[in-house]
């Protein structure tokens, strides 16, 4: 199950993806916004965030003007590892190096087409394990104080 969320700046985008994802009989739940309406992202962000950590999604997906805004927000949550991407080669290897847990991109950087291209080679990319394991947990080593 994928948490989606968006800004204004990524609501178009948002609804993008949802096709694709229905399209792809890939499950999901919509945090909002549900409209163009200027919403802060700092809040999406901190719904879809938690929703991850917490266990009950596998994945999320965040969108913004930029994909920054709300990749900065998401990744203050414990245990979150959000990536902002706008290619293949970065959305692939979020997975499989870091072990992303949050993709994020940005509506007014990405295509409707580039985004269901980045959000497809995202979800299908596997974490590699190995040395990367030992480098995504020095990550939770910096966020429990220990690094
Ligand atoms: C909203 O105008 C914009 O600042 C936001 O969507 C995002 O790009 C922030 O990083």
């Amino acid at each position: 199950m994928i948490a989606i969320g968006a800004d204004h700046g990524g609501y178009l985008l948002k609804e993008e993806i949802k096709k694709y994802l229905d399209e792809r009989g890939i499950a999901y739940r919509d945090f909002g916004t549900f409209s163009e309406d200027s919403v802060d992202y700092p809040a999406v962000a901190a719904q879809v965030a938690h929703a991850v950590a917490g266990g009950e999604y596998e994945r999320g997906l965040l969108f913004c003007g930029t994909g920054i805004g709300i990749s900065i927000a998401a990744n203050k949550v414990k245990g979150i590892r959000a990536a902002v991407c706008s290619d293949a080669f970065s959305a692939e290897y979020c997975r499989r190096h870091n072990d992303a847990n949050i993709l994020c991109l940005g509506g007014r950087v990405v295509s409707p087409e580039k985004g269901r291209e980045l959000v497809g080679i995202y979800l299908d990319a596997p974490f590699e394990g190995g040395r990367h394991s030992r480098r995504v947990g020095m990550i939770a080593d910096i966020e429990e104080g220990r690094l």
